[in-house]
Protein backbone atom coordinates (compact mmCIF):
# COMPACT_ATOMS: atom_id res chain seq x y z
CA UNK A 1 0.00 0.00 0.00
CA UNK A 2 1.27 3.75 -1.24
CA UNK A 3 2.11 5.79 2.16
CA UNK A 4 0.27 8.72 2.32
CA UNK A 5 3.35 10.83 3.45
CA UNK A 6 5.63 9.36 -0.05
CA UNK A 7 6.58 12.49 -2.12
CA UNK A 8 4.71 14.27 -5.18
CA UNK A 9 7.25 13.56 -7.91
CA UNK A 10 7.53 16.54 -10.08
CA UNK A 11 9.67 16.83 -13.13
CA UNK A 12 10.62 19.09 -15.98
CA UNK A 13 13.05 19.34 -18.81
CA UNK A 14 14.96 21.91 -16.73
CA UNK A 15 14.44 24.48 -14.10
CA UNK A 16 11.07 26.00 -15.65
CA UNK A 17 8.77 23.45 -14.38
CA UNK A 18 9.38 25.09 -10.79
CA UNK A 19 6.84 27.70 -12.20
CA UNK A 20 4.48 24.35 -11.38
CA UNK A 21 6.52 23.27 -8.02
CA UNK A 22 6.12 26.58 -6.85
CA UNK A 23 1.81 25.97 -7.37
CA UNK A 24 1.82 22.34 -5.76
CA UNK A 25 4.19 23.43 -3.06
CA UNK A 26 1.92 26.47 -2.42
CA UNK A 27 -1.60 24.79 -2.64
CA UNK A 28 -0.59 21.54 -1.16
CA UNK A 29 1.61 22.64 1.81
CA UNK A 30 1.50 19.11 3.19
CA UNK A 31 2.85 17.33 0.61
CA UNK A 32 6.76 17.07 0.80
CA UNK A 33 7.99 17.29 -3.37
CA UNK A 34 10.79 15.72 -5.01
CA UNK A 35 11.52 17.70 -8.01
CA UNK A 36 13.73 16.61 -10.98
CA UNK A 37 15.27 19.33 -13.62
CA UNK A 38 16.73 17.66 -16.70
CA UNK A 39 19.38 20.00 -17.18
CA UNK A 40 21.63 17.84 -18.63
CA UNK A 41 19.60 17.33 -22.18
CA UNK A 42 17.37 20.83 -21.72
CA UNK A 43 15.51 21.80 -23.99
CA UNK A 44 13.09 19.57 -25.01
CA UNK A 45 10.72 21.60 -27.47
CA UNK A 46 13.03 21.30 -30.65
CA UNK A 47 13.78 17.58 -29.96
CA UNK A 48 11.66 14.63 -30.97
CA UNK A 49 8.64 13.28 -29.78
CA UNK A 50 10.38 9.55 -29.19
CA UNK A 51 13.44 10.99 -27.90
CA UNK A 52 11.34 12.96 -25.33
CA UNK A 53 9.02 10.08 -24.39
CA UNK A 54 12.80 7.83 -23.65
CA UNK A 55 13.70 10.84 -21.37
CA UNK A 56 10.34 11.01 -19.34
CA UNK A 57 10.17 7.50 -18.70
CA UNK A 58 13.98 7.12 -17.64
CA UNK A 59 13.05 10.26 -15.11
CA UNK A 60 9.93 8.37 -14.52
CA UNK A 61 11.46 5.11 -13.63
CA UNK A 62 14.24 7.45 -11.21
CA UNK A 63 11.15 9.18 -9.29
CA UNK A 64 9.55 5.65 -8.91
CA UNK A 65 12.78 4.57 -7.27
CA UNK A 66 12.98 7.38 -5.12
CA UNK A 67 9.64 6.82 -3.80
CA UNK A 68 7.22 9.16 -4.94
CA UNK A 69 3.09 8.39 -4.87
CA UNK A 70 2.35 10.34 -8.02
CA UNK A 71 4.23 12.32 -10.55
CA UNK A 72 3.27 15.56 -12.16
CA UNK A 73 4.98 15.81 -15.52
CA UNK A 74 5.42 20.01 -15.32
CA UNK A 75 6.66 20.61 -18.68
CA UNK A 76 4.39 21.20 -21.45
CA UNK A 77 6.46 19.15 -24.13
CA UNK A 78 7.15 16.30 -22.09
CA UNK A 79 3.28 15.78 -21.47
CA UNK A 80 2.59 16.30 -25.06
CA UNK A 81 4.61 13.44 -25.85
CA UNK A 82 4.49 11.48 -23.03
CA UNK A 83 1.58 11.70 -20.68
CA UNK A 84 -0.10 8.79 -22.79
CA UNK A 85 2.43 6.39 -22.01
CA UNK A 86 3.43 7.23 -18.66
CA UNK A 87 -0.27 7.01 -17.67
CA UNK A 88 -0.33 3.60 -19.38
CA UNK A 89 3.02 1.95 -17.92
CA UNK A 90 3.07 3.37 -14.50
CA UNK A 91 0.45 2.16 -11.68
CA UNK A 92 0.53 5.62 -9.88
CA UNK A 93 -1.29 8.92 -10.79
CA UNK A 94 0.16 10.57 -13.34
CA UNK A 95 -0.95 14.63 -14.31
CA UNK A 96 0.41 16.74 -17.28
CA UNK A 97 0.17 20.62 -17.66
CA UNK A 98 -2.12 20.08 -20.73
CA UNK A 99 -5.69 18.73 -19.96
CA UNK A 100 -5.76 21.25 -16.63
CA UNK A 101 -4.87 24.45 -19.06
CA UNK A 102 -6.98 23.48 -21.62
CA UNK A 103 -9.98 23.11 -18.91
CA UNK A 104 -9.07 26.67 -17.75
CA UNK A 105 -8.74 27.79 -20.99
CA UNK A 106 -12.48 26.86 -22.12
CA UNK A 107 -14.08 28.14 -19.09
CA UNK A 108 -12.48 31.48 -19.26
CA UNK A 109 -12.79 32.33 -23.08
CA UNK A 110 -15.68 34.63 -23.56
CA UNK A 111 -16.15 35.10 -27.55
CA UNK A 112 -14.79 30.99 -28.30
CA UNK A 113 -11.04 32.05 -29.58
CA UNK A 114 -8.68 30.45 -28.06
CA UNK A 115 -4.80 31.26 -28.77
CA UNK A 116 -1.98 28.41 -27.23
CA UNK A 117 1.86 29.83 -27.56
CA UNK A 118 4.13 27.00 -26.64
CA UNK A 119 7.10 25.38 -28.04
CA UNK A 120 7.72 23.47 -31.33
CA UNK A 121 6.99 20.24 -29.94
CA UNK A 122 3.94 21.43 -27.74
CA UNK A 123 2.51 23.17 -30.95
CA UNK A 124 3.45 20.12 -33.61
CA UNK A 125 2.09 17.99 -31.10
CA UNK A 126 -1.66 19.29 -31.44
CA UNK A 127 -2.12 18.19 -28.00
CA UNK A 128 -3.80 21.76 -26.64
CA UNK A 129 -5.83 21.75 -29.64
CA UNK A 130 -6.90 18.23 -29.03
CA UNK A 131 -8.14 18.85 -25.32
CA UNK A 132 -9.48 22.02 -25.94
CA UNK A 133 -11.86 20.47 -28.51
CA UNK A 134 -12.41 17.24 -26.15
CA UNK A 135 -14.03 20.12 -23.98
CA UNK A 136 -15.67 22.02 -26.52
CA UNK A 137 -15.60 21.41 -30.05
CA UNK A 138 -16.87 24.59 -31.13
CA UNK A 139 -14.05 26.82 -30.08
CA UNK A 140 -11.56 29.06 -33.04
CA UNK A 141 -8.11 27.55 -31.86
CA UNK A 142 -4.57 29.79 -33.50
CA UNK A 143 -1.96 28.11 -32.04
CA UNK A 144 2.03 29.35 -32.55
CA UNK A 145 5.24 27.94 -31.25
CA UNK A 146 7.31 30.97 -29.71
CA UNK A 147 10.58 29.09 -29.55
CA UNK A 148 12.17 32.28 -28.81
CA UNK A 149 10.94 33.07 -25.33
CA UNK A 150 12.76 30.03 -23.41
CA UNK A 151 15.79 31.67 -23.91
CA UNK A 152 15.44 34.88 -22.79
CA UNK A 153 13.65 33.98 -19.72
CA UNK A 154 16.47 32.08 -18.69
CA UNK A 155 18.39 35.18 -19.95
CA UNK A 156 16.29 36.85 -16.97
CA UNK A 157 15.17 39.36 -19.73
CA UNK A 158 11.47 39.52 -18.40
CA UNK A 159 11.28 42.64 -19.20
CA UNK A 160 13.19 44.10 -21.84
CA UNK A 161 12.61 45.91 -24.68
CA UNK A 162 14.23 42.92 -27.10
CA UNK A 163 11.69 40.97 -25.68
CA UNK A 164 8.90 42.78 -25.69
CA UNK A 165 9.93 43.05 -30.23
CA UNK A 166 9.53 39.24 -29.90
CA UNK A 167 6.39 38.96 -28.54
CA UNK A 168 5.01 41.67 -30.88
CA UNK A 169 5.73 39.83 -33.24
CA UNK A 170 4.85 36.67 -32.26
CA UNK A 171 1.93 38.04 -30.73
CA UNK A 172 0.60 40.72 -32.78
CA UNK A 173 -0.98 37.75 -35.89
CA UNK A 174 -3.13 36.38 -32.77
CA UNK A 175 -4.64 39.94 -32.30
CA UNK A 176 -5.31 40.47 -35.60
CA UNK A 177 -6.89 37.01 -35.52
CA UNK A 178 -9.04 38.72 -31.81
CA UNK A 179 -8.15 35.91 -29.85
CA UNK A 180 -9.70 36.49 -26.28
CA UNK A 181 -7.73 34.35 -24.20
CA UNK A 182 -4.11 32.65 -24.32
CA UNK A 183 -2.83 29.42 -23.04
CA UNK A 184 0.56 29.98 -21.76
CA UNK A 185 1.59 26.30 -22.76
CA UNK A 186 5.38 26.12 -21.60
CA UNK A 187 7.00 26.60 -17.99
CA UNK A 188 9.09 29.34 -18.58
CA UNK A 189 6.24 31.80 -20.37
CA UNK A 190 4.45 32.58 -16.77
CA UNK A 191 7.41 34.72 -15.90
CA UNK A 192 6.60 36.85 -18.83
CA UNK A 193 2.87 37.86 -17.66
CA UNK A 194 3.55 41.50 -17.16
CA UNK A 195 5.21 41.63 -20.25
CA UNK A 196 2.48 39.58 -22.60
CA UNK A 197 -0.24 41.89 -20.90
CA UNK A 198 1.27 44.53 -21.90
CA UNK A 199 1.34 43.73 -25.42
CA UNK A 200 -1.58 41.96 -25.51
CA UNK A 201 -3.82 44.59 -23.63
CA UNK A 202 -6.68 44.07 -21.07
CA UNK A 203 -9.32 41.96 -23.18
CA UNK A 204 -6.76 39.04 -23.51
CA UNK A 205 -7.03 36.79 -20.61
CA UNK A 206 -3.56 34.55 -19.98
CA UNK A 207 -3.91 30.95 -18.56
CA UNK A 208 -1.22 29.64 -16.43
CA UNK A 209 -1.57 25.87 -16.70
CA UNK A 210 0.81 25.95 -13.45
CA UNK A 211 -2.19 27.00 -11.16
CA UNK A 212 -4.70 25.03 -12.94
CA UNK A 213 -2.53 21.77 -12.30
CA UNK A 214 -1.69 22.08 -9.09
CA UNK A 215 -5.29 22.42 -8.28
CA UNK A 216 -6.11 18.98 -10.30
CA UNK A 217 -2.87 17.15 -8.41
CA UNK A 218 -5.01 18.10 -5.25
CA UNK A 219 -7.95 16.58 -6.57
CA UNK A 220 -6.02 13.46 -8.06
CA UNK A 221 -4.37 13.05 -4.44
CA UNK A 222 -7.93 13.05 -2.99
CA UNK A 223 -9.64 10.76 -5.27
CA UNK A 224 -6.77 8.23 -5.16
CA UNK A 225 -6.88 8.44 -0.97
CA UNK A 226 -2.99 9.06 -1.83
CA UNK A 227 -3.78 12.97 0.35
CA UNK A 228 -0.83 13.72 3.06
CA UNK A 229 -2.10 14.33 6.59
CA UNK A 230 -3.69 17.84 7.13
CA UNK A 231 -0.53 17.86 9.94
CA UNK A 232 1.91 16.29 7.90
CA UNK A 233 5.57 18.08 7.67
CA UNK A 234 6.45 18.78 3.93
CA UNK A 235 10.24 17.77 2.76
CA UNK A 236 11.38 19.18 -0.63
CA UNK A 237 14.12 17.48 -2.94
CA UNK A 238 15.46 19.39 -5.86
CA UNK A 239 17.72 17.27 -8.50
CA UNK A 240 19.32 18.04 -11.89
CA UNK A 241 21.48 16.19 -14.36
CA UNK A 242 23.98 18.87 -14.65
CA UNK A 243 25.33 22.34 -13.19
CA UNK A 244 23.02 22.35 -10.29
CA UNK A 245 24.78 25.24 -8.95
CA UNK A 246 23.17 27.19 -11.89
CA UNK A 247 20.28 25.11 -11.24
CA UNK A 248 20.30 26.78 -7.66
CA UNK A 249 20.56 30.19 -8.72
CA UNK A 250 18.35 30.46 -11.56
CA UNK A 251 15.99 28.15 -9.98
CA UNK A 252 14.78 30.48 -7.21
CA UNK A 253 13.85 32.90 -9.28
CA UNK A 254 10.90 30.44 -11.18
CA UNK A 255 10.35 28.47 -7.36
CA UNK A 256 9.99 32.40 -6.38
CA UNK A 257 11.26 30.68 -2.60
CA UNK A 258 14.86 30.06 -1.31
CA UNK A 259 16.00 26.44 -2.03
CA UNK A 260 18.02 24.64 0.69
CA UNK A 261 20.09 22.58 -1.75
CA UNK A 262 20.73 20.87 -5.39
CA UNK A 263 21.46 17.28 -5.81
CA UNK A 264 22.62 16.24 -9.00
CA UNK A 265 21.67 12.64 -10.53
CA UNK A 266 22.69 11.83 -14.28
CA UNK A 267 20.48 9.62 -16.53
CA UNK A 268 20.83 7.79 -19.40
N1 LIG B 1 9.76 22.79 -20.21
C1 LIG B 1 9.54 23.06 -21.61
C2 LIG B 1 8.01 23.16 -21.85
O1 LIG B 1 7.24 23.48 -20.98
C3 LIG B 1 10.23 24.32 -22.07
C4 LIG B 1 11.74 24.21 -22.11
C5 LIG B 1 12.22 23.15 -23.09
O2 LIG B 1 12.13 23.34 -24.31
O3 LIG B 1 12.68 22.12 -22.61
O4 LIG B 1 7.58 22.90 -22.94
Amino acid sequence: MTDNSAPVGVFDSGIGGLTVAQEVIRQLPHESVIYFGDTARVPYGPKSPDTVRRYSREIAAFLGEQGVKSIVIACNTATAHALGVLREELEMPVIGVVEPGARAAVAATRGGHIGVIGTVGTIKSGAYERAIRAIEPDVMITARACPLFVPLVEEGWTDHDATRLIAREYLEPMLDAEIDTLVLGCTHYPLLKPLLRDVLGPDVRLIDSAEETAAETARTLNEAQLAAAPGADPAYRFIASDDPLQFLQLGQRFLGATMEGVEIRTLG
